[in-house]
């Protein structure tokens, strides 16, 4: 696992959106692995800067999200179907006949979970996934003791995720109590993970996934399974790791051509 700690946030965005734009840069149909929440904006906010300035396009690439609440309409503001739209697919430049999220409406939700598990399969797989992680731990919708051969599936959601999630909706009761979510099976098929976190919030949870034992109590513990995953914070977010120093010290020495894989 490779950990950067930057700065700031605006610095996560850019370090982990460097990261997204080099797979894009390489192969422009790559498969993206999306993630909404308030984390990951800082990337999408990077990205679009570059496609604003002409550097990468996303118009050929594909996008599967991460999870969906199931519960809501589709129309209402908060379904993960309109926050992806509006905060990737439309400012990014998606074909948004390339870009899907779970059907949290579906009548058989068993087996439109399934067959997101097969498109994603079908697409090729996802080559770059983009995470961000919850107080409790959780990586997508994937609440503790979630199975690491999990794969896309309904999940309950815990109270605190209800509670964290509570400032999107006019009060607590409102949050749905169940969502459609990418499994963390799922998670570790893709080529390569990138995690944001940023604020003092997410310090816990980040020590614990980087550097506590491999728990399903910890589902974000999971990416130290994958060959392939960066995980980028703020100062605020690595306040409670214990080789700080060494995550600095190994990034300030990165090999040049490193920054490129
Ligand atoms: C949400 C999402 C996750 C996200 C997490 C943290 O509920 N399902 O994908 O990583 O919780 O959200 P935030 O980045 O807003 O703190």
């Amino acid at each position: 696992m490779e950990i950067i700690i930057m700065s700031t946030p605006a610095d996560v965005g850019r370090v982990a959106a460097a990261k997204i734009a080099s797979v894009v840069a390489k192969n422009p149909s790559a498969v993206i692995g999306l993630a909404t929440g308030s984390s990951p904006l800082v990337i999408y906010t990077e990205l679009k800067r570059r496609v604003d300035a002409g550097e990468i396009s996303f118009a050929q690439a594909r996008g599967f999200a991460l999870d969906e609440y199931v519960g809501i309409p589709l129309e209402h503001p908060e379904s993960y179907a309109n926050v992806i739209a509006r905060d990737v697919v439309v400012p990014l430049g998606f074909d948004p006949a390339r870009v899907r999220v779970p059907n949290g409406r579906a009548d058989d939700l068993e087996s439109a979970a399934k067959e997101y598990d097969a498109a994603i399969h079908s697409a090729g797989g996802i080559d770059v996934q983009i995470l961000g992680i919850g107080t409790n731990g959780h990586i997508g919708f994937n609440e503790p003791t979630s199975s690491f051969a999990s794969r896309t599936r309904i999940k309950t959601l815990a109270p605190r995720t209800r509670e964290d999630n509570a400032r999107y909706f006019d009060s607590l009761e409102l949050v749905p109590m169940h969502c459609m979510t990418q499994g963390l099976g799922t998670i570790l098929d893709a080529q390569q993970v990138v995690l944001v976190a940023h604020g003092t919030a997410k310090a816990k949870a980040v020590a614990a996934a980087i550097e506590g034992p491999v728990s399903s109590f910890v589902p974000g513990s999971a990416l130290q399974l994958h060959e392939h995953a960066m995980v980028v914070v703020d100062e605020d977010a690595a306040a409670e790791l214990q080789l700080a120093d060494y995550y600095r010290y190994t990034y300030a020495n990165k090999p040049t051509w490193q920054f490129d894989l």
